[in-house]
């Protein structure tokens, strides 16, 4: 049966949500809430289903929906992430809350310690890796293709150079604040980074801004260079920033992931995927490096990610799968808020290497067995 869903803060990306439940078949979309009763009332004609202005008259206004998207925004793009997402799970509710999961550490601890404690589920849209090319590079990755990390290296950004700059008016630097790019970007390429390698252990961040900002008072930090070392002993980069240059190779989102039996990269996020295989020998016992295998997915469109990722929540809830193993979880999202932390740490203090803190203990089910 279908769970019934609502979505909260109706802008480009709750519309996204809405329409992302709307087509699921394991989804009916019932209501809409916007504090901007304008907006609400306008996505309500739009989808067909009942407007609400608060969280509170969405609980309980509509006690039988039991999936909640929280699209609401704010300081550093998620600072009223929050308080609806904790009184919806309070309420009980299913949430699935943007990215970044909060835009205080204190907070996204404090939001995934009530979902473990309450055994409830909460979910982080963190997309980019609900994909056609990373589910390939993940089944190279179980099937043994790739073996043991090597290195990593993501490099991700917005499309630009000096002369784009909009200054300190434009949206893309409209917070102001030194950290804002970090905190409301880089929890989309440590969700990759994760999601490949495992838990990072260390890190050291260099971050800076070009001329044309300092120039303009701007104070974020666009330009990110993150070096990590995984649990697992491989290495990684993150290189970032915001506009102050155009793409080279691999666009606006590459990932190469270097193992010791093989090496794959992502171009532009949804749309590339290069598998070079290791040595292999032939029938002579000659040892050979065979040609890459490159698959060109035809999608462009970074907006194939939302429903892909909605459709693995509602999945995991039909399921059932046990709360601490959901796709995508609120402890995984706050694995990233931890790594940005330690970002920050790091530049603070000239550079130093900073361990990032220890994420809550997963307790584990009988059932779930590596
Ligand atoms: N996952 C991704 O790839 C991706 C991409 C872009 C943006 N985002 C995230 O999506 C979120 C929304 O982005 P947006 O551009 O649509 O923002 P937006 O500011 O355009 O829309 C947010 C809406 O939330 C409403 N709102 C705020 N507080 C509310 C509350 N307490 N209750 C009800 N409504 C409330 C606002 O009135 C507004 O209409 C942000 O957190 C952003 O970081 C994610």
């Amino acid at each position: 049966m279908a769970l019934k869903c609502a979505v909260v803060g109706m802008g480009g990306i709750g519309h996204t949500h809405a329409r992302s439940y709307k087509n699921d078949e394991l989804a009916e979309l019932i209501a809409v809430c916007d504090i901007n009763k304008e907006k609400a009332d306008k996505a309500a004609e739009e989808f067909g289903v009942k407007a609400y202005y608060s969280v509170k008259e969405l609980i309980d206004g509509e006690p039988d929906v039991e999936v909640v998207s929280v699209c609401t925004s704010g300081y550093e793009n998620g600072s009223f992430h929050f308080e609806p997402a904790f009184e919806l799970l309070e309420a009980g509710k299913k949430v699935l809350c943007e990215k970044p999961l909060c835009a205080v550490i204190r907070d996204a601890r404090a939001l995934v310690k009530y979902g473990l404690d309450n055994r409830l589920y909460l979910g982080c849209n963190l997309n980019h890796y609900f994909t056609d090319v990373a589910a390939i590079a993940k089944k190279h990755q179980l099937d043994g293709d790739i073996g043991e990390l090597a290195y990593c290296i993501h490099k991700v950004g917005f499309d630009g150079s000096d002369l784009g700059y909009g200054g300190v008016g434009d949206p893309k630097s409209r917070w102001l604040k030194p950290y804002s790019h970090c905190k409301a970007f880089l929890t989309h390429p440590f969700s990759v980074m994760r999601y490949f390698c495992g838990d990072i252990t260390h890190i050291q961040a260099f971050l800076d801004r070009p001329g044309v900002r300092k120039t303009a008072g701007d104070p974020m930090l666009s330009i990110n260079s993150v070096n990590c070392k995984f649990e697992n002993g491989g290495v990684g980069v993150l290189i970032s920033q915001r506009g102050d240059a155009r793409f080279g190779l691999g666009g606006w989102w590459s990932y190469e992931h270097a193992g010791t039996k093989g090496t794959f990269c992502i171009e532009n996020c949804v749309e590339k995927l290069t598998y070079w295989a290791g040595h292999k020998v032939d029938e002579n016992g000659n040892k050979y490096l065979p040609e890459p295998e490159v698959i060109n997915t035809g999608i462009t469109s970074f907006d194939a990610t939302f429903p892909s990722r909605i459709h693995a929540f509602l999945e995991d809830i039909t399921n059932g799968v046990h709360y601490e193993f959901i796709r995508s979880s609120g402890r995984d999202a706050l694995a990233t808020l931890e790594y940005i932390e330690a970002v920050i740490q790091s530049y603070e203090q000239g550079g130093a290497m900073v361990r990032p803190n220890p994420l809550p203990p997963i307790h584990g089910t009988p059932e779930y067995i590596h």
